[in-house]
């Protein structure tokens, strides 16, 4: 019920905007809920889905993107999309925490939540190249425009949140730690110690 409802306000929208979400199925739609993998709001006395947004991997899980965000116009400027969007990225940060998330937007309403949650402007390049992520702006007016520029620009702008940029002092710590093996030389450093005072200690027992 819910995810049919969810179709029509994507459709809905879509053919008054020209741009913007890709049309999906109900049946998507319901996998992504039953899969843990969107976030729908809902108004319980109304018995009715008034906004939504799920996940998407792309090249191999190295990217997420959060999309088809769509709030009911009758719900419309009272925060619902900035409470959407903060519930499928901290989602995504949870399910996939090394994976950079990005969207690409031609709207100002989502430009200011993606800034607000630590997304910077990219140009596509720092985007995925994953064919079948581009495959999905087929339904849009201005592909033209995309497929002219070989992928590389249109007019979405993209934008990226980057989990290495924000991560804490402690984990940039422990990559760094993993990264130049320190715990092995700790290792070997602590035996050549012990291995010294041993023979310290024989040579003074003597
Ligand atoms: C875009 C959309 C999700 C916004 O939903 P919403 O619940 O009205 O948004 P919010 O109330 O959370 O507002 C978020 C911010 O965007 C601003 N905003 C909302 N709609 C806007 C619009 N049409 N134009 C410019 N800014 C807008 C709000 O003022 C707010 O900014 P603020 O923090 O400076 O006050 C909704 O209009 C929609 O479903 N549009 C059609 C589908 C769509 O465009 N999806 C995005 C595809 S990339």
């Amino acid at each position: 019920m819910h995810a049919a409802r969810v179709c029509e306000l994507i459709n809905e929208s879509a053919k008054q905007r020209g741009t913007g979400i890709a049309s999906r199925t109900p049946e998507y739609v319901e996998k992504k809920m039953l899969d843990g993998k969107a976030v729908i709001a809902t108004d319980v006395d109304a018995h009715r889905a008034v906004g939504f947004s799920y996940i998407e991997t792309w090249g191999h899980g190295r990217f997420v993107a959060n999309s088809g965000l769509i709030v009911d116009p009758d719900y419309r400027h009272m925060g619902l999309a900035y409470k959407i969007k903060k519930k499928v990225f901290n989602l995504s940060r949870k399910k996939f925490p090394k994976s950079r998330i990005f969207g690409i937007t031609t709207g100002l309403a989502v430009m200011k939540i993606n800034s607000s949650l630590g997304y910077v402007p990219v140009t596509f390049s720092e985007l995925t190249d994953d064919e079948e992520f581009w495959s999905g702006c087929r339904g849009c007016r201005n592909f033209d425009i995309l497929q002219r520029n070989s992928y590389r620009m249109c007019l979405c702008i993209g934008m990226l949140y980057d989990p290495r940029r924000h991560q804490s002092l402690r984990q940039h710590l422990v990559d760094f730690v993993r990264r130049h093996n320190l715990r092995a030389q700790k290792l070997r450093f602590r035996w050549w110690m012990r291995n010294r005072r041993l023979k310290q200690k024989k040579f003074l027992g003597r």
